[in-house]
């Protein structure tokens, strides 16, 4: 019997059943042809890191392609389906996670508190929009970062920026700060035992929704939070009424957290991509959702170019001079087709210019009718230095951001799907502001982030209450 191959894709010569096909016999390296997913070759290359020695490079690619996926064809469909939901107002996103991950910080105790913030947060944001939250972290992965100078000069000394993990040391030494491809194996091993963690942990009991809900209990018996003690207390009793109905299921156990990053680098994302054995199409397998920064987001330019040729879900960041044109653009490049959940767009306009600059974009993506779904980063747009020269945030003015992206939507008449901000679950002092009024002084105590400044634990607790509130009220005045 001949089995068919569908013309340009191949198929396997030794089983009909889609799901034991060798991937070698899609595509191979072997083949001599390039991969299908590598047209990113022949455009410009924003912001990748200049290693001195191609050689070395070649062979970390080629050891990385050789490796498992980090995650799989199948959990990404599904977070492209949630995300279509969330376009719809049928679920609602958290992206939460550090700025820069570090490979000294991916220890299990980082992890478990990031984790725990990420699920605190959700529980309050699915009582709060009464939908189902779609967790996602800056994690796994989030270990590249562009920048906007290419040297960093200390005390008369001039060296290549740190540019994440990923590529260099944050060492301030010659050596230190040297792109080093090494680095990427050490992503994809980092990445790899950060993934495992993160799956014992949603999936082996600590994510139970009773233990996060108990978890939340801690926090709003700290007087500072007392304003959200009546939301607290609601939830309290939702919990409470479950569990004298008996109700007990696994969903209440488990969660799904998945694994997103700004795919940065394009040798890494590359030689992390597959051809699903299952459809015969291209899979980043670095991550589930993976995003484009402003910096990089041109429409002729590599990085678009690449995430063009894969299935996943895909972010792009939009600043505030965005041109509705570069957003159609954007859409008409990365989703011609109009696929639900394929193109999220991650606003980061500043709290000052948010009410006058998501609107038009939002009413043009409405007219063009291809979906969107609408995320708000409120960090980046509003980052300052603070009188004793830390960069910071104030959480006052992010929340701002939030309630313009809520307000813009809500005159336009469009989704807001999510949220996606720097967090860790540790307690840092990095953004100013917040319930218990952390000032400029306290800034000093314990500023640990490599590039941004991230929400604290408690932080991050109380955006999640004041979104709630947010999310609430949209659902009250439309019911
Ligand atoms: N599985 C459901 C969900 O992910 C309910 C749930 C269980 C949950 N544990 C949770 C929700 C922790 C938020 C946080 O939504
Ligand atoms: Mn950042």
């Amino acid at each position: 019997m001949t089995i068919p191959v569908k013309p340009g894709r191949g198929g396997s010569r030794f089983s009909s059943d889609p799901d034991r096909r060798d991937p070698e016999q899609l595509w191979s390296p072997k083949s001599g042809t390039q991969a299908p997913w590598d047209s990113w070759r022949a455009h410009e290359a924003l912001q990748q890191p200049k290693y001195p020695d191609d050689e070395a490079l070649r062979d970390v690619t080629a050891v990385l392609r050789r490796q498992p996926p980090l995650v799989f064809a199948g959990e990404v469909d599904d977070l492209r389906v949630w995300l279509g939901a969330a376009g719809r107002g049928e679920a609602f996103v958290l992206t939460g996670g550090d700025c820069a991950e570090t490979f000294a910080e991916a220890t299990a105790d980082h992890l478990r508190l990031k984790i725990q913030t990420l699920l605190q947060m959700a529980v309050v944001l699915t009582y709060g929009a009464s939908l189902p939250v779609v967790k996602i972290g800056r994690i796994a992965g989030q270990y590249a970062k562009p920048r906007s100078k290419d040297l960093e000069t200390r005390g008369g000394v001039t060296l290549p920026s740190y540019r994440g993990d990923a590529v260099n040391s944050f060492e301030f030494t010659p050596e230190a700060r040297i792109p080093d491809p090494g680095r990427l194996l050490e992503t994809y091993h980092h990445a790899s035992s950060t993934l495992n963690l993160i799956r014992a942990f949603t999936k082996g009991g600590y994510a139970d929704l009773r233990l996060v809900h108990h978890w939340n209990r801690g926090f709003t018996q700290n007087p500072a939070y007392s304003r959200y003690e009546s939301l607290a207390e609601e939830i309290h009793r939702a919990v409470l009424f479950m569990q004298a109905a008996g109700a007990d299921f696994d969903s209440l156990r488990e969660v799904d957290l998945y694994s997103s990053h700004e795919a940065l680098l394009l040798e890494y994302e590359s030689a992390m991509t597959r051809i699903d054995s299952r459809t015969g199409l291209a899979y980043d397998t670095s991550g589930h959702f993976l995003w484009v920064g402003e910096r990089t987001r041109d429409l002729e330019g590599a990085h678009i170019e690449l995430l063009r040729s894969v299935r996943n879900p895909i972010g792009v960041k939009l600043g505030p001079t965005t041109t509705v044109e570069q957003m159609l653009g954007l859409v008409e490049r990365l989703n011609p087709d109009g696929e639900e959940g394929r193109l999220t767009f991650i606003t980061r306009m500043g709290a000052a210019k948010i009410r006058e600059a998501l609107p038009p974009l939002l009413e043009a993506a409405k007219a063009d009718g291809r979906p969107v779904t609408w995320m708000t980063d409120p960090m980046h747009g509003n980052t300052i230095t603070s009188s004793n020269g830390y960069k910071t945030r104030r959480f006052e003015t992010i929340m701002d951001e939030v309630g313009g992206f809520f307000e813009s939507h809500d005159e336009v008449g469009t989704v807001p799907g999510g949220i996606h901000v720097e967090l860790t679950g540790d307690d840092v002092t990095e953004v100013v502001g917040g319930s218990e009024e952390l000032d400029e002084e306290e800034l000093a105590k314990r500023y640990e982030t490599v590039v941004d400044p991230r929400l604290n634990h408690q932080q991050s607790l109380e955006m999640a209450f004041q979104v709630a509130e947010y999310l609430r009220r949209g659902k009250v005045e439309g019911a």
